[in-house]
């Protein structure tokens, strides 16, 4: 189902076809000035992947059942402009960083907006679809990592109701530069 906000941009899930749609609106968040404290990897390393990367990655998000799922704003001639993804993280498992995820959790990942469309309300808009969705599926908190140089971002988690939980990740291409988690417990 899709939902507008006052802008008349649709906030859906993207379906799995939508690949060269998923690697564009990638490719241009990897552009942003800000992208080497948003983003794990570089935009030299994503213009070269194959276009098997791009369809996975939108089968992934674009599944019922796969526990990822990506949300997109898009504008009435279709235009993405902003995404966020969620993925599901099993209790008993272990994180990327190495941690044991003690509880079902979100972890919200891929969060980009592009800049025109900041300050709008619609980064509000694809949360709220992203974190309905991840409690539909019943976690118990959804969490996220932000770089401690990113004020921005944290100004909007924060907004949103996410606190930081006082784990830090160090960041591997940066030494003496960390990641922030933040979580948003069920209400
Ligand atoms: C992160 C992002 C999605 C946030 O969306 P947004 O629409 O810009 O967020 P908003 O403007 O609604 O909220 C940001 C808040 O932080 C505040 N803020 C901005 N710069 C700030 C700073 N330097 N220090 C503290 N707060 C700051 C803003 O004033 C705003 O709060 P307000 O609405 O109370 O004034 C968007 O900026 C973006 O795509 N950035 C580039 C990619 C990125 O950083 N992704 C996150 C990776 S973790």
């Amino acid at each position: 189902m899709d939902s507008l906000t006052s802008d008349d941009v649709a906030i859906r899930p993207i379906r799995a076809e939508e690949w060269q749609a998923v690697k564009e609106l990638r490719l241009a968040a990897l552009r942003d000035p800000l992208a080497h404290l948003a983003f794990l990897d570089t935009y030299e390393e994503a213009v070269e992947r194959s276009d098997g990367f791009w369809q996975d990655r939108a089968a992934g998000g674009g599944a019922e059942d796969s526990g990822v799922r990506q949300f997109i704003a898009e504008e009435s001639d279709g235009q993405w402009v902003g995404t966020v993804t969620v993925l599901v993280e099993e209790a008993g498992t272990t994180d990327w960083a190495g941690f044991p995820v003690e509880r079902r959790q979100g972890h919200v990942v891929g969060v980009y907006v592009r800049p025109e469309h900041r300050g709008s309300g619609l980064t509000k808009a694809l949360f709220d679809a992203a974190l309905e969705w991840a409690w539909g599926v019943g976690v118990e908190r959804v969490r996220l990592i932000v770089h401690e140089g990113n004020k921005r971002a944290q100004g909007f988690y924060r907004k949103a109701g996410f606190v930081p939980t006082g784990v830090t990740v160090p960041v591997a291409q940066a030494p003496g530069e960390k990641e922030l988690e933040f979580v948003l417990e069920k209400g």
